[in-house]
Order: structure tokens, then sequence, then C-alpha cells
């Protein structure tokens, strides 16, 4: 792993991100970006959706704060569900996780009924999986977090920031839970 690389986490609210990112720090060191306390603290808002409520984040201003804060001599973690617009970024890890758990982990956070099938389905389909698959091709690692226990998941990013494990994308499909009739 260079010490000077920027490593993007990403993956649906609710499937471990924040909890990973900052287990990661501990254990690796390095500066620790986090983007939606960034998008608050400089608030890069440009409006709120007018169907489902939330704030509408300003995603060319994110990078470019994105970019002022992170540390070109240091290794660099940045975390959210956004992140992977960062587009100057050495490795993006996804981190999936099995609708009906991502269903069970955002209800117990009180999130709204609409809220959770929205962020549910999408882990079902892959949609931030597949945005970050675009912007970064081959830089992209999935991670199928289900049954797996944070430090199990910190293992499998260190093997990969060190080579030891191979990048890939593509083998996590949980689109066959659409079929499994769990009614919102
Ligand atoms: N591998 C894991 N196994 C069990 N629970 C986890 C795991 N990773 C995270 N969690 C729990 O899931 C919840 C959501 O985690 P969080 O890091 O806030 O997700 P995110 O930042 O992606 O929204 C937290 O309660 C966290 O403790
Ligand atoms: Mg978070």
């Amino acid at each position: 792993m260079k010490m000077d690389s920027i490593i993007c986490i990403t993956g649906t609210p609710g499937v471990g991100k924040t909890s990973i990112s900052h287990k990661l720090a501990e254990e690796l060191g390095g500066n620790l970006v986090e983007v939606n306390r960034l998008a608050e603290e400089k608030d890069l808002f440009i409006g709120e959706d007018p169907v489902r409520g939330y704030k509408i984040v300003d995603i060319p201003s994110l990078c470019r704060e994105i970019m002022k804060v992170v540390d070109e001599d240091s290794f660099n973690i940045v975390e959210g569900h956004l992140s992977h617009y960062c587009r100057i970024c050495d490795l993006v890890i996804v981190l999936r996780l099995h609708p009906s758990v991502l269903l069970r982990r955002l209800e117990e956070r009180g999130y709204d009924h609409r809220k959770v099938k929205e962020n549910v389905e999408a882990e079902a389909l892959g949609v931030c999986a597949y945005e970050a698959y675009q912007l970064h091709d081959d830089r992209v690692h999935e991670i199928d977090c289900t049954g797996l226990s944070p430090d199990e998941v910190l293992d499998e990013i260190i093997s990969v920031l060190e080579g030891e494990k191979p990048c890939t994308f593509g083998g996590v499909d949980f689109m066959e839970w659409f079929l499994g009739g769990e009614s919102f």
C-alpha cells in the first residue's frame, strides 16, 4: 500500500461504511474524510428533493471540498455513500449487504418506511456499486458484508490494499431478493 493513496469507502446507507472506516483509520492511521459531515459543515446543498424531502448535495462542490481536505502526503480514507464521486482515488471499496439484513438495520435506525424501501431496493439493484464502477472501473472492489464481522470486513479491505487479494467487481448479486416477495 502506498502511503500517499486515497481510498473511498462507499455503499448504500446502513451497510457499515462509517464504522468500518473508523476501524480502518484506527488500524492503519491516516486521514479520515467523512463526506456526509463535510457536506453538512460546508453546507454543500443545492436544494431539497420535492418528493423525498432529503437535501440534494452539490456534487462538483463536494468533490472540490474533498480534494481540499485530502492530505497528499498521507493515506486517506474517504467515507460516505457519495465518496465514489471523488474522481482522484486509487481504490473504491463498495460495501454490500443482503437487502433483508439492510432492511432490519435501517428500520432499527428509525428511517421512515419510504426511505427504508428506497435504500433496500437500491441495494438489491446494486445502484451504488454500478455508479462506482462507471466512474472507476477496475479500481472497484465489492465486499459482501452479509454475515461478516466488522473485523472480517476490515481484513478483506487490508488484503486488497496490500495487493494480497485482487480487486474484484461483479460477484455480488442480490437481484433474487426481488423474487422473494418481501413486501413493503
Ligand atoms: N459487519 C457488521 N456486522 C454487524 N453490524 C455492523 C457491521 N458493520 C456495521 N454494523 C452496524 O450497522 C449499523 C450501520 O453502520 P454504519 O457504519 O453507520 O453504516 P453506514 O455508514 O454505511 O450508514 C451500525 O449500527 C453498525 O454498528
Ligand atoms: Mg455513515
